[in-house]
């Protein structure tokens, strides 16, 4: 997927700007607060419907002004255009129109235009919550797999409908409970083929993640492994199997969930565990290992990508230079020759071959 030509205006401190990025890697420079984040957030808007950055959207329409309109060009490896038109007014809130017809609901946009991001803050992903690591995990596979992501937009729906249910049975209103095993079926059925696409997806992107980590860090041996809230699971555990597993938790823990008010067992409950060398990575590692754990996520997420849909997803590479020595650096840029578009932002200019640069500055001040 390549990104021809993106167009801003009235975003963050972009009120009009035009960006026409080349094939293959794309630097842009300029200093601090100059807008290049801004820049990859708007071209992730266009691909993924939101920001990457921003939790939302109101913080990205410029300050003092009632809209902000994106307008970008995509062409796929099969040469089909795309053309993504966001618009977003504090009233009409956001629409999406991509060839001249309009999306809704915006899910139904994941996966038309494939895209990994890295930014500094997503550092969360290796060291924060297990939340973090979730949204990793689900972003990955929504992009690859359509089902799975309507069963994730249905687990949440049923999810919130059955902790509904668990908070009028505790306030004592049992009329409704002959319900709850109605709601277990249809969450249970959905938690067992979140869990089980879940786990057959880490298996496979492990393979990648190995072999790009040794490729960049020959050094350490990472490894990546799915906790699941239901206890010791494995690839041979099947959904018919998931399924059991879940209407039994649901009916062992059925006092304590109405206690709690809360759904305890679930794909929502669940972490990925990242170790180096067989220890946790977010108990023991250094930030430098930290940070090159999550470049080596991005960058094997990219590869699942193109095994998977056959297209190579564009790459918005938020600051992933900083604090990186020089032979890491031109490491990264080797396996970015092959990874098709890419977008990166720094501080300074980079020299290496088989590289576009950008000022910031010019782009600002070009008016087309
Ligand atoms: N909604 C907004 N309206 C106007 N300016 C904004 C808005 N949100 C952020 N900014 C400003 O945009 C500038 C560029 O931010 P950013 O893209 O993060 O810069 P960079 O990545 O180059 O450091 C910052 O100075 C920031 O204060
Ligand atoms: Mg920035």
């Amino acid at each position: 997927m390549k990104l021809q030509r993106a167009q801003y205006q009235n975003f963050r401190n972009h009120s009009f700007l035009t960006f026409e990025p080349v094939d293959g890697i794309n630097l842009i420079h300029g200093r601090n607060g100059s807008g290049k984040t801004s820049l990859l957030e708007g071209i992730h808007y266009c691909a993924l419907t939101r920001g990457f950055v921003s939790t939302n959207d109101s913080e990205c329409l410029a300050f003092k002004k009632d809209y902000f309109l994106l307008e970008s060009t995509f062409l796929s490896e099969t040469e089909s255009l795309l053309t993504v038109k966001l618009s977003y007014t504090k009233e009409k809130e956001k629409q999406i129109i991509v060839n001249n017809s309009e999306i809704k609901p915006f899910s139904r946009h994941i996966g038309t235009i494939p895209c990994i991001t890295f930014s500094p803050p997503e550092i969360v992903i290796v060291n924060g919550a297990p939340g973090e690591r979730r949204r990793f995990l689900d972003n990955a596979i929504c992009q690859t797999n359509r089902r799975y992501l309507n069963d994730l937009l249905a687990y949440r729906r049923v999810l919130n409908q059955r902790n509904a249910l668990l908070l009028q049975l505790h306030d004592n209103q049992t009329v409704h409970k002959e319900m709850l095993p109605l709601w277990n079926e249809t969450l249970a059925r959905l938690a067992a083929s979140i869990v089980h696409t879940r786990v057959q997806f880490i298996t496979s992107f492990f393979d990648r993640f190995k072999e790009i980590y040794g490729q960049l860090f020959a050094e350490e041996s990472p490894g990546i492994s799915y906790r699941s809230s239901l206890g010791k699971i494995d690839t041979s555990t099947s959904v018919d199997n998931l399924y059991s597993l879940f209407i039994r938790r649901y009916e062992d823990t059925q006092r304590r969930e109405i206690f709690r008010t809360q759904t305890l067992t679930g794909p929502h409950r669940d972490d990925l565990i990242f170790l180096l060398n067989g220890n946790e990575i977010k108990k023991y590692a250094s930030q430098g290992q930290l940070r090159t754990f999550l470049i080596a996520l991005k960058l094997a997420q990219h590869r699942f990508f193109y095994d998977t849909l056959g297209e190579k997803p564009l790459c918005l590479l938020d600051d992933i230079f900083s604090e990186l020595d020089s032979s890491r650096i031109a490491d990264i840029f080797v396996i970015l020759e092959t990874c098709g578009q890419s977008i990166i932002t720094s501080t300074e200019k980079k020299g290496h071959n088989n590289i576009t640069q950008f000022s910031i500055e010019y782009l600002k001040t070009k008016v087309s």
